[in-house]
């Protein structure tokens, strides 16, 4: 797959404009799911970890609430924290779990890579659950590469975060897309740029949803265009979904 495939792919996939009360639906969404978040050891946790040395500097692109990059810094002694978001109110959110960790932290209000020129360079740059919601995959990696002195670390469903939803698009009359853009297949694009990209495929057992079931018939109606949550929830329960154990993907790659 080349890169304007893959971009392609992506632009099948993206969900319809959301509604006005989404944003701030979404950044209490993230920041109650952050709340209850363990990152610590996953494969992303563990590749990032190793590149950390005491003291470094460790920037968050696409931060949320912290999930991907608090547990890791505090892991550090010494390491300092910049978090990158177009959202204030989840950049606030970060900020407080930074400061509640004693680390030191400062934010950048954007969206990646328009905001690269404002960002600092860090030894470790991680950017977890985001890929797929970026314009164009190539400015994008590039930019995270270019602020990264000794590692990228990216995470990122091994398909499409929207592709379990196929069932319920069909139920409420959608026609199919194309195959869903995914990790391998951003892995191959980025190869072809010259960057040494790994990948390793894990399984997620945890559960994001848990207890969460209105959040997540909102959150899922949002993505398919429909305000109907009842029935949204109705098509959820009807289809056993979201699928249990989540296979994931760490990519991770040095500066060149
Ligand atoms: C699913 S959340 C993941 C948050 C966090 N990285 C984590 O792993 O929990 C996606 C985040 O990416 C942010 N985001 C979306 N598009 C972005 C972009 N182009 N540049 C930077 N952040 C973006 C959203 O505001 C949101 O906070």
């Amino acid at each position: 797959m080349d890169a304007s495939s893959w971009d392609a792919a992506l632009d099948a996939w993206r969900p319809p404009a959301p509604p006005e009360s989404a944003p701030a639906r979404e950044a209490a969404l993230q920041t109650a799911l952050t709340d209850d978040a363990d990152a610590t050891g996953s494969p992303s946790f563990d590749r990032a970890r190793r590149a950390l040395t005491d003291g470094a500097a460790v920037l968050d692109v696409g931060c949320g609430a912290g999930r991907a990059s608090v547990a890791l810094a505090a892991d550090a002694p010494g390491a300092a924290l910049v978090g990158v978001d177009p959202s204030a109110a989840l950049l606030e959110a970060f900020a407080a779990r930074a400061r509640g960790a004693s680390v030191p932290v400062r934010t950048v209000l954007g969206s990646w890579p328009e905001a690269a020129a404002r960002t600092p360079s860090a030894d470790v740059v991680v950017c977890h659950h985001v890929l797929y919601y970026a314009a164009s995959l190539v400015p994008f990696a590039r930019a995270l590469t270019d602020r990264a002195r000794r590692r990228v670390v990216v995470e990122i469903p091994w398909e499409h975060p929207h592709a379990w939803m196929r069932p319920l698009r069909a139920a409420l009359g959608e026609p199919d897309r194309p195959d869903p853009p995914t990790a391998p297949g951003a892995a191959r694009v980025l190869r072809g740029l010259g960057l040494r990209v790994r990948i390793q495929e894990w399984t997620d057992d945890a559960d994001p949803w848990c207890g969460r079931a209105g959040a997540l018939a909102r959150h899922v109606g949002d993505r398919l265009g429909s305000t109907d949550t009842d029935r949204v929830r109705a098509l959820l329960d009807e289809y056993g979904l979201p699928p249990r154990g989540r296979r994931m993907a760490t990519l991770w790659w040095p500066p060149p």
